[in-house]
This record gives structure tokens, C-alpha cells and sequence, in this order.
């Protein structure tokens, strides 16, 4: 197999390294293709569909984070077919769930001049905050099911499994085995997945309870009633 590929992104020749991506030959040539879901710690799954260009030849747009360049490759990654569709992307995603805290996808809001109102009969995706452990805390409104946390958790890095997709179809989730509270599961407090999530979907708790209001001394004297309170179980 060759070394290098050599393929047309955007009209430009570029060559790359074989194996490599159509998102990391749109690096190369000068034209960055927008994320969601990817991330360079956790392996690609092609999730969110926002890094979709046009391959010519090719009926349906392609996730460039997983497609690997090939040699001759015509490809287009901000025709107006390409921009189309993520800008729905977008006002889906806007429609469905909470982006309040997702400066990046409501950056990528405004460039694709994508509607947060487009979809007004769309149901959201609402969900109590979960707050069961001294770390983080978990509001599944603002989680736009990235899979990053649970990659994370398990191969990518920690190999914990504490956590995992839950539910079908919309009722689609990221959970505990059992809906267990976090302490009761294989969770080992490491935060790997609080630092991967775009969305704060998973924020640490100190942060969380300074949001709402609470000074640093009230958070110090909770969290040395709960080291008592541990201390006494034991
Ligand atoms: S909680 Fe965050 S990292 Fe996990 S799937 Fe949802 S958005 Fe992605
Ligand atoms: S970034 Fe490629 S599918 Fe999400």
C-alpha cells in the first residue's frame, strides 16, 4: 500500500498519510470540517453527522471523521448540500435538547445561520438533574448522546464500565447498569468523562453548587459533613 494518498478537497490536491481520515485531509488543505462528536482522545463513531462532506460518486454524504481518504478522492466539504444538512443538524439538536451550555455548537449555530425555533412540534429530551456523588453532577437535558463519556470509561481510557447507553430510539440515554446511583457502580471518581462532555451535560459538583448560589465555605463545610458522615458508616 502506498504511503500517501493524494486526493482533491476542495478543488486543492493534498497529499496525506494512508489511513488518514477525510477530517484530518481537511486539515491539511486548509479546510476544517466542524466536530461535534469526535474528539482526538476517543475513537470516531460517527455519531452526530455534523463533519459530513460530498464525495463525488458517492449518493450520501459522508462523516469525514470516519472515512479514510482514498487516492483520486474528489471531495467537497462546504457545498451547499454539505451546509444543508448540518445546518439541520443543528436545529434538530436545538429543537431536542438543552444548549445552553454548548458554546461551540451555539458558535456553529450562528455560522450556519441554523433556527433554534425550525422544529417548534419537537419533543425535548428532558430529564432531572442526577446529584449521587461528591464529583459531578449529571443533567442528561443538555446531552446530545456524543458516546464520548462512555468511551472514556471503558477502551479508550479508564476501562471502568461504569457507564453505558440506556433506553431505545428516543428514550435513548446515557446511564448506570440498573439505573444504579454512580457510588454503586465501578465508578472511580476519575473525571475522564466530565472533561470529554461538550455540553455540560456533566459538570463537576463544586462548579455546579457555585452556580447555584452556594459560597466556597458553604461548599467546604457540606463536603467535610460528608467525609463525617462516610467516616461514621465505616
Ligand atoms: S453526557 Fe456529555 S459526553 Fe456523555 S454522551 Fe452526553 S454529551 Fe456526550
Ligand atoms: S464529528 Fe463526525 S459524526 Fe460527529
Amino acid at each position: 500500500m502506498a504511503d500517501e494518498i493524494t486526493l482533491s478537497m476542495d478543488s486543492k490536491a493534498v497529499s496525506v498519510p494512508a489511513g488518514s481520515t477525510l477530517l484530518e485531509a481537511g486539515q491539511a488543505a486548509g479546510s476544517p470540517i466542524p466536530t461535534i462528536c469526535w474528539h482526538e482522545a476517543t475513537t470516531s463513531n460517527g455519531l452526530c453527522r455534523m463533519c459530513v462532506v460530498e464525495v463525488e460518486g458517492q449518493r450520501v454524504l459522508q462523516p469525514a471523521c470516519i472515512v479514510k481518504a482514498a487516492e483520486g478522492m474528489k471531495v467537497q466539504t462546504g457545498s451547499e448540500r454539505v451546509v444543508r444538512a448540518r445546518r439541520t443538524i443543528l436545529e434538530m439538536l436545538a429543537s431536542t435538547m438543552d444548549l445552553s451550555e454548548s458554546p461551540e455548537i451555539l458558535s456553529m449555530m450562528d455560522e450556519y445561520g441554523a433556527s433554534a425555533e425550525r422544529f417548534p412540534e419537537a419533543e425535548r429530551r428532558e430529564s432531572p438533574v442526577l446529584d449521587d456523588n461528591p464529583m459531578y453532577v449529571r443533567d442528561y437535558s443538555k446531552c446530545l448522546l456524543c458516546w464520548r463519556c462512555v468511551q472514556v470509561c471503558a477502551e479508550d481510557a479508564q476501562y471502568t464500565y461504569a457507564i453505558n447507553f440506556t433506553g431505545r430510539g428516543f428514550e435513548t440515554q446515557i446511564g448506570t447498569f440498573f439505573d444504579r446511583t454512580i457510588p454503586e457502580t465501578t465508578c472511580v471518581l476519575c473525571g475522564q468523562c466530565v472533561g470529554v462532555c461538550p455540553t455540560g451535560a456533566l459538570k463537576p459538583k463544586r462548579e455546579y453548587l457555585l452556580e447555584h448560589g452556594l459560597s466556597p465555605q458553604d461548599i467546604t463545610v457540606l463536603s467535610s459533613g460528608r467525609k463525617r458522615k462516610a467516616a461514621d458508616r465505616r
